[in-house]
């Protein structure tokens, strides 16, 4: 039996479309369960509460989360957005649910291991709902109390070997797409120049000293997968430079019907 009501909700699941209702209501009953025994260190019914007061904004048509001011982790001036709720009686799990920004490595390649702790910390210290990953880039951890802040970031960087992401007037994350690790249209190498100016920026990154925030992305191509264009301050878009070189054997082929488009995945499907 569900703590909240939730009509409204309820009908986002019906459409086509996987539904981040289904998702939340799936995160609360394991929580309820809590088959593998996990030590909660904030509310276990943390993402009833988020439902029931995002019914109820539903309901009245206007948002019950306000900005309560800064909280961050200490030598820190980013990397956690604050958020508070103005219902903490009716709803105290999400009283305070503050979002932590993760930095991601370059081109977001990870190990099943390295998912699989994340997601063990964010459980035991957080509401265990993720963003993987904000159009920041970062791996977002979606909604913790302010005294756990401390708690996640010291285990991040000491047992798992990360970092916090930029947030507020600093450098954000620097983002780039897939490029050479996986993409033919890659003009440069994103992610040695992603993770070499992450480096460099270190101290920008994480305590702001600009008026406002600032931001790096890298795309290999034109096509601009992590839309720099877009998104970012500066941005880095790769250019080929040489005279276009068309290989006309290989047209006539596709035009033939030879060489199928897209490898042939469409076929049947059209
Ligand atoms: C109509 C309402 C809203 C609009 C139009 C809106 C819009 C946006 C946009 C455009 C972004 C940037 C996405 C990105 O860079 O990844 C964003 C991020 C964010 N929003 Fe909202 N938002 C809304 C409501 C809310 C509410 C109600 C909350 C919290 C309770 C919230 C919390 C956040 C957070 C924490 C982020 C950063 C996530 C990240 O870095 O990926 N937003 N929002
Ligand atoms: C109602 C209007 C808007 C809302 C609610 C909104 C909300 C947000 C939020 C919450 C974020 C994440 C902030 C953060 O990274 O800390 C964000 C990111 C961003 N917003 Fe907006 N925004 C709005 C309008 C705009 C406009 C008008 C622009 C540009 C002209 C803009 C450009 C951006 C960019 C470039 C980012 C991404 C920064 C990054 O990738 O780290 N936003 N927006
Ligand atoms: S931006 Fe270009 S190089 Fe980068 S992943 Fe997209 S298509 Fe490939």
């Amino acid at each position: 039996m569900a703590k909240h009501e939730t009509p409204m909700l309820d009908q986002l699941e019906t459409g086509p479309w996987p539904s981040f209702v289904s998702d939340l209501k799936q995160e609360a009953a394991s929580r309820a369960k809590n088959e593998n025994n996990i030590e909660y260190q904030i509310p276990q019914d943390v993402v009833e509460d988020l439902i029931g007061i995002m019914e109820l904004s539903y309901e009245h048509g206007r948002t019950h989360w306000k900005h309560g001011g800064i909280v961050g982790v200490f030598g820190y001036g980013g990397g956690v957005i604050g958020r508070y709720c103005d219902q903490p009686e009716k709803f105290p799990g999400v009283a305070h649910f503050h979002t932590m920004r993760v930095s991601q490595p370059a081109g977001k390649f990870y190990t099943t291991k390295y998912l699989e702790s994340i997601c063990e910390l964010w459980e035991r210290r957080g509401s265990g709902v993720t963003n993987m990953h904000g159009s920041t880039g970062d791996i977002i951890f979606l909604g913790t109390t302010t005294p756990q802040l401390e708690e996640v970031f010291y285990e991040l960087t000491h047992n798992l070997n990360q970092d916090l992401g930029g947030s507020g007037s600093n450098l954000r994350t620097p983002s780039d797409c897939i490029g050479q690790a996986r993409c033919e249209y890659a003009c440069f190498d994103t992610q040695a120049l992603c993770h070499d100016l992450t480096n460099e920026y270190q101290d920008e990154l994480h305590r702001p000293a600009f008026p406002y925030k600032f931001k790096f992305k890298f795309d290999g191509c034109p096509n601009c997968c992590v839309a720099s264009i877009a998104r970012a301050d500066l941005s880095f878009i790769g250019t080929w430079r040489d005279d276009i070189r068309i290989d006309q054997e290989a047209v006539q082929a596709y035009i033939g019907g030879e060489i199928m488009p897209n490898a042939n995945a469409h076929s049947g499907r059209d």
